[in-house]
C-alpha cells in the first residue's frame, strides 16, 4: 500500500513529501491521516533539526483540499474534515523544529494553507499560489483567512480570496508570501542551504525564538516582551549559551549539543 505522505530523515533534515501526484497532491482525508502519522514521527525524533515540506512530482506542491471528497460531504462531515485538517496544520505549525515549504508548483487553497503553516516558504517563477475557494462556493477552510491575514495583512488577503486569482512566483514574493524566489533547479538546494544555516545555531535558542515569535504575535506587545525576557533568561541556563559565548571569546566555532 502506498503512503500518501513520505518522511525521509537525512543529515538532520526531515523531508516531508505529500505523495499523491495523480491528484496533484490534493489533501484527502487519507493524506491528512498520513500527515498526522508523519508528525508523530517528527515530534518523537531527536535527529530531525529542520523539516522541509514539499509535493511529489513536477507540477504541484498541493492543489488544495480534495474537491471530489468534499463534493460528497454533508455540513457535519465538512465540519469534521476542516477541524481535523486545522488540528493537523496547527500541529505542524507548533513543531519545535523550524519548517520550510518548497513550493514546487501549484499551492492552492488547502495547499497554500499547508504552506502558511510552515515557518518559511521558497518558490520559483512557476510557483502558483491562490485561494480558488469562492469559485467553488466555499471559503478557505484550513485557516487561510487567518494565517494569510496575519502574514500579509487583511486587505491584500481579501483581494486574493475575493478574486480567487492565482498569483505567480514573483508576485507571491513581492506580496511577502514567499521568503525566497529561486531558479527551478535551486528549489531544494536553497531549502537545504537555509536549513543548514539554521542548523549552525544553538537548537534550543532557535526553538525558543520560533515559539516566542508565534505565541507573542497573539499577545499584547507588553506581555509578549515579558515572555521574550523570560525565555531569554531561561536560555542563560543552557550549556549551549555557555558554549556559544565562550566560543566567541576564544575565537573558535561553537559546538552546540541542544543542552
Ligand atoms: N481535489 C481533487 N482532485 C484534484 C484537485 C483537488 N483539489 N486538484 C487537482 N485534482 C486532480 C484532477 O481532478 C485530476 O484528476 P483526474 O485526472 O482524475 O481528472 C488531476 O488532479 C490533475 O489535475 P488537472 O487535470 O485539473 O490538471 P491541470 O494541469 O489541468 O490543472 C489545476 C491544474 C489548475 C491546479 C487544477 O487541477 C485545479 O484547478 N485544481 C483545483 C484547485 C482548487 O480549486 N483548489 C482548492 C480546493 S478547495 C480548498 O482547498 C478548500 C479549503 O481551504 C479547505
Amino acid at each position: 500500500m502506498s503512503k500518501t505522505v513520505l518522511l525521509e530523515v537525512k543529515n538532520g533534515f526531515g523531508y516531508l513529501t505529500i505523495n499523491r501526484p495523480s491528484a496533484l497532491n490534493a489533501l484527502s482525508s487519507e493524506v491528512l491521516k498520513d500527515l498526522n502519522l508523519a508528525l508523530d514521527q517528527i515530534e518523537a525524533s531527536e535527529d530531525i533539526r529542520v523539516v522541509i515540506v514539499t509535493g511529489q512530482g513536477e507540477k504541484a506542491f498541493v492543489a488544495g483540499a480534495d474537491i471530489k471528497e468534499m463534493d460528497q460531504m454533508s455540513p457535519i462531515q465538512a465540519h469534521e474534515y476542516m477541524t481535523y485538517a486545522n488540528d493537523t496544520f496547527t500541529r505542524l505549525s507548533e513543531l519545535t523544529q523550524p519548517t520550510i515549504s518548497v513550493l514546487n508548483g501549484y499551492a492552492l487553497g488547502g495547499g497554500l494553507e499547508l504552506a502558511l503553516s510552515t515557518d518559511i516558504r521558497i518558490g520559483y517563477d512557476k510557483t502558483m499560489v491562490g485561494f480558488p475557494e469562492v469559485g467553488l462556493g466555499i471559503i478557505p477552510g484550513f485557516a487561510g483567512t487567518q494565517r494569510m491575514s496575519r502574514l500579509i495583512g487583511t486587505s491584500k488577503t481579501k483581494e486574493l480570496i475575493f478574486t480567487a486569482r492565482m498569483v505567480k512566483g514573483q508576485e507571491a514574493y513581492d506580496l511577502g508570501i514567499l521568503n525566497k524566489l529561486v531558479a527551478a533547479e535551486e528549489l531544494l538546494p536553497a531549502a537545504e542551504e537555509l536549513a543548514g544555516a539554521i542548523m549552525k545555531n544553538a537548537p534550543l535558542a532557535v526553538e525558543k525564538a520560533k515559539h516566542i515569535i508565534q505565541v507573542g504575535s497573539e499577545l499584547p506587545l507588553k506581555n509578549a516582551i515579558r515572555l521574550e525576557t523570560e525565555a531569554e533568561a531561561l536560555l542563560f541556563s543552557t550549556e549551549d549559551k555557555v558554549e556559544g559565548m565562550r566560543a566567541f571569546v576564544e575565537k573558535r566555532k561553537a559546538v552546540f549539543q541542544r543542552k
